[in-house]
């Protein structure tokens, strides 16, 4: 596996690729990788010449600086896990190699940016957009792989390559659960014991929610959900939203959407997990 850290260089090795006329799948992250990672990784692999990944935790995508300092760093074990599925090109700048001066940049994605993650995180999505438009000019892979736990940062994804436009095919990639249905997340490496102990609650919630829609309505059936919740003290709820799956936006009747998903962003001691099913 080939380290790159800075852009100049980068650009100079993909210049040299695109002469031999070979594709770049691309799977950007923030580190901390774990089975998820992989599989859109092993994805890009396949459906590519070679798979460029990048680590890079992005500063500005998040609103709460604790949560940044608490993010995990695990590159060692990134690494061992990068040369598990042969990645062949690692992007790794720095903060300055990124931002080397302030960026203002503002993007409108209008009422997708204003709910859930949106309006719990104020600033995150333009945080998001701004590096991934940055890596996507530096990179200008054919392909570029996000998971679908994300559900709103990927519709995000898919809004910024139209508005600009780029010209890289997002590629949504399903929710990898762990065996007991935890949606995996680097985040999940913070839970204690009894809370990791406790997560799987949070699917096994939504996975009997799903089924309700032939007897509550939307409203009844987010109520149903918190209802569940309120008997477990050890969670704190966010938000849940029965929302349709262009422009996120809540429903109040099944049939006013084609595809409905349900979503939910929990507290389970100070770790925010996210995570969303679709209901049809
Ligand atoms: O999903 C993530 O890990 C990050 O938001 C991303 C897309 C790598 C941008 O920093």
């Amino acid at each position: 596996m080939e380290i790159i850290s800075t852009i100049q260089q980068f650009c100079v090795r993909r210049t040299e690729l695109s002469n031999l006329g070979k594709t770049l799948g691309f799977v950007p992250t923030m580190g901390a990788l774990h089975e998820g990672h992989l599989e859109l990784m092993r994805r890009a692999k396949q459906e590519n010449d070679l798979l460029v990944v990048s680590i890079f935790v992005n500063p500005i995508q998040f609103n709460n600086q604790e949560d940044l300092k608490k993010y995990p760093r695990t590159l060692e074990t990134d690494m061992e896990m990068l040369e598990s599925v042969n990645c062949d090109l690692l992007f790794f700048p720095s903060v300055e190699e990124m931002y080397p001066e302030a960026i203002n940049d503002n993007y409108d994605f209008g009422k997708l940016a204003n709910v859930m993650e949106g309006a719990a995180r104020p600033g995150h999505f333009n945080g998001v957009a701004i590096v991934v438009r940055k890596l996507f000019e530096i990179i200008e892979p054919q392909k570029a792989y996000f998971g679908e736990k994300d559900y709103q940062q990927l519709a995000i994804i898919q809004k910024l390559v139209k508005m600009i436009p780029l010209s890289v095919e997002i590629i949504p990639c399903q929710i990898v659960r762990e065996n007991d249905g935890l949606a995996m997340s680097s985040r999940n490496m913070r839970l204690s014991e009894n809370e990791r102990f406790a997560a799987p609650f949070i699917f096994q919630t939504l996975q009997k929610a799903v089924k309700l829609n032939a007897v509550l309505s939307p409203e009844e059936l987010k109520n149903w959900v918190l209802t569940k919740f309120s008997t477990q003290p050890e969670f704190k709820i966010d938000y849940v939203e029965i929302a349709e799956d262009q422009q996120l936006q809540a429903v109040t009747h099944w049939n006013d959407a084609n595809g409905v998903l349900i979503f939910i962003a929990v507290f389970l001691g100070n770790v925010r997990l996210i995570d969303n099913m679709r209901i049809f």
